[in-house]
């Protein structure tokens, strides 16, 4: 079956043209309970609703989101209004995504390390998204550091998986997000964020070529390159940013067309700092942006948890970290 590159070019021309960036609002329902319980919300499916149809109608957001990913429970739903959650996004200009993965599990005979579950029926899957309104979707893998890990097998084993569903989405039609995430909240140094990093991508792109993913049709989603968030000596702006864009050039084919930032646990600050100190080291050979959920949801949900029943203050407070974000992206956020 061969790959409609044309279609998957023009989605990710609308996902990323004009500086834009994604909203990753595609925690599963374990996570987003996490996130609520941190700040005192039930989650029932109802709030979870509401706190995702908040971030979708806050004003101007489509001038700088070209996509959000959704969860299954959210492809399903509808606004208070009756819209589907997917056409609510549509009517905006802003592109429906969907977080396709089952999930990190521990890895068989590899104490402490996780493989991504979630192919088996994924071809079925990928239909029945479609036909929901996905035009993109996404993958995460997971790399814990530590003593002796990452193994070989973890490294093989999850790449391995994503490019499979990698060549499932683009047969389908939908533009894959890969998402290799080294997990930085340990103790390492940036050089050995900086090793593991491009050890992820480097696999990555080995199997992606096996399995004959095209290039031109998908997306990167990576950690940023800092120092482990409970190491001695902390990396800065303009370090993270130079270690972040070497091991990207080394390891991602300029075939690529983008490279998305998750925020990964950095502070709002960091997470806009770093990307502007990112894009002002440009021109990249991709084109780069982000794609955040902690970074730009957090603040608004603490703010809608303290007062549910009226949802400007959230409203605001999150157009004004997407706004920021967006700056960043074009490498100003000084003068936003
Ligand atoms: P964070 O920005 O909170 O790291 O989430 C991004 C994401 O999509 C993780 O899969």
């Amino acid at each position: 079956m061969s790959v409609a590159v044309r279609q998957l070019e023009n989605t990710v021309r609308d996902l990323l043209d004009g500086g834009k960036g994604l909203l990753a609002a595609d925690e599963s329902t374990g996570t987003i309970t996490k996130r609520f319980e941190a700040v005192g919300v039930a989650s029932t499916e109802d709030n979870r609703r509401a706190f995702r149809e908040l971030m979708f109608s806050t004003d101007d957001v489509e001038r700088w989101l070209g996509g959000v990913i959704l969860y299954d429970e959210t492809i399903r739903q509808s606004t208070s209004d009756g819209t589907p959650m997917p056409g609510a996004l549509v009517q905006r200009g802003i592109v429906p995504g969907i977080k396709v993965d089952r999930g990190a599990m521990p890895l068989a005979l590899s104490p402490g390390e996780k493989v991504t579950e979630g192919l088996d029926g994924l071809r079925g899957r990928f239909e029945e998204y479609r036909d929901l309104g996905a035009r993109f979707a996404k993958w995460r893998a997971v790399v814990e550091l530590g003593d002796g890990i990452p193994t070989r097998a973890a490294l093989t084993a999850n790449a391995h998986a994503m490019a499979r569903y990698a060549a499932l989405a683009q047969e389908a039609g939908l533009v894959p997000i890969v998402e290799p995430e080294a997990i930085m909240d340990g103790t390492q140094s940036i050089d050995r964020s900086a090793e593991v990093s491009g050890a992820m991508l480097r696999e990555l792109f080995a199997q992606l070529t096996d399995q004959g993913v095209v290039l031109e049709g998908l997306l990167v989603k990576t950690n940023m390159v800092v120092s482990g968030y409970r190491g001695a000596q902390q990396a800065g702006p303009d370090e993270v940013a130079e270690r972040t864009v070497q091991v990207l050039r080394r390891n991602v084919p300029a075939a690529v067309p983008g490279v998305v930032f998750l925020s990964g646990g950095q502070t709002d600050d960091q997470a806009t700092r770093n990307l502007d100190a990112i894009a002002r080291c440009g021109p990249h050979p991709w084109t780069v942006s982000f794609s955040y959920a902690r970074a730009l949801q957090g603040a608004a949900m603490q703010a809608w948890a303290g007062a549910p029943d009226d949802i400007t203050d959230a409203q605001r407070i999150f157009r004004e970290r997407v706004r920021l974000t967006a700056a960043a992206n074009r490498g100003e956020l000084d003068a936003a």
